[in-house]
């Protein structure tokens, strides 16, 4: 017996097994069902009690013998699969998880704003037509005003033309609603710009409109402080500064008070310390008379804001066009943003 398990033991050191096939003849040859140790073992149990004390070990070692080349061998073989490529025991990998855009981010917080103030969604086309982009909203025919945005136009067809502003929904809306109405409407618009950090030929706005009876000028005041609270913090402070659009009378810019305590503050407020944000107004009586609502019955304000800036405020982001260049190394920044 001694003999033998000297002999097998050689041959346990001296086995090559290149292949899975070859190992696994040598793990049945041994260690199956009916394998060389079991056999030993069988023969072990007649052995005499004192020759046990020397044969004991000896199988002992052996037996470890083989469950490591088993071992050595089977993990030689993976590791040449692994070169391979083709590893089918390799766990699968985490999936990359996404990250939401940061204008949908900003978009989705301010709609949601308004929401609870009781402002529903509606959207509109992008290709709209002259009336509801220009003639709807008060600017006459030829009127310099249509200047004040590059549009453009669909080839041959001068009357339909892309949408440069949101304010466009607020006709549609005009349109097909009775009063009370209130209303906050995101969309994507278009004007004939070169592209550069400040400027994109492409970009995204929220309008907002309110008709109803006794709107005043106090309420969309309010209402845009209440915004400004909710959105950049509950210090904020705002100022309105008269300004002109056709569609409103009178007519406001809304800035919000950014600071003035870091060369960054000095230069995106232009030395002031303030941040233009949106521009707004009372909807001007023509704009009502033409939508079919009477305007000696009800008033209403309305605005509207640019989404990419005040992105650009909310996450110091310098560039506009890196919120359409999809690159990941900028988009994986937004991680956890909702
Ligand atoms: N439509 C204007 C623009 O694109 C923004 C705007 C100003 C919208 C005043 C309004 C408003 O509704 O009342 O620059």
């Amino acid at each position: 017996m001694k003999a033998r398990i000297e002999e097998m033991m050689a041959h346990v050191a001296a086995v090559e097994l290149a292949t899975p096939d070859a190992v696994e003849a040598f793990r049945i040859e041994y260690v199956g069902r009916k394998g060389k140790m079991k056999d030993l073992m069988a023969a072990f149990k007649d052995v005499p009690g004192e020759d046990k004390r020397e044969l004991g070990p000896m199988l002992n070692a052996l037996k470890q013998a083989v469950e490591g080349k088993i071992k050595e061998a089977s993990q030689g073989s993976k590791v040449q699969v692994q070169a391979s490529g083709n590893d089918a025991t390799r766990p699968a990998g985490g999936i990359p998880k996404g990250t939401h855009h940061p204008l949908q981010v900003v978009r989705r917080e301010i709609v949601g704003i308004f929401q609870n103030m009781g402002f529903a969604v509606a959207e509109g086309p992008e290709i709209e037509d002259d009336w509801h982009v220009f003639s709807g909203l008060n600017f006459p025919p030829e009127h310099p005003a249509r200047d004040m945005q590059d549009t453009f136009f669909v080839a041959r067809n001068p009357d339909l033309l892309l949408r440069t502003h949101t304010s466009s929904v607020q006709v549609r809306e005009m349109e097909r609603r009775e009063p009370p109405m209130r209303l906050i409407m995101p969309g994507r618009v278009f004007r004939n710009e070169a592209i550069s950090a400040r400027a994109h030929c492409m970009f995204h706005q929220i309008e907002g409109l309110y008709i109803d009876k006794g709107v005043s000028f106090a309420d969309l005041k309010q209402t845009l402080l209440h915004f400004a609270r909710c959105f950049f913090g509950a210090e904020t402070r705002i100022r309105l500064r008269p300004s002109y659009f056709p569609f409103t009378e009178p007519s406001a810019e809304v800035d919000v008070y950014w600071g003035l305590e870091t060369e960054v503050d000095k230069r995106i407020t232009k030395g002031t310390g303030w941040l233009e944000i949106l521009g707004c107004g009372m909807v001007d009586p023509n704009v009502l008379r033409d939508n079919g609502i009477d305007p000696e019955v009800y008033s209403g304000f309305a605005f509207g804001m640019g989404i990419e800036r005040i992105t650009m405020l909310r996450y110091q982001i310098g560039d506009l066009r890196l919120f359409f260049e999809n690159d990941l190394r900028f988009l994986g920044q937004f991680e956890g943003e909702r």
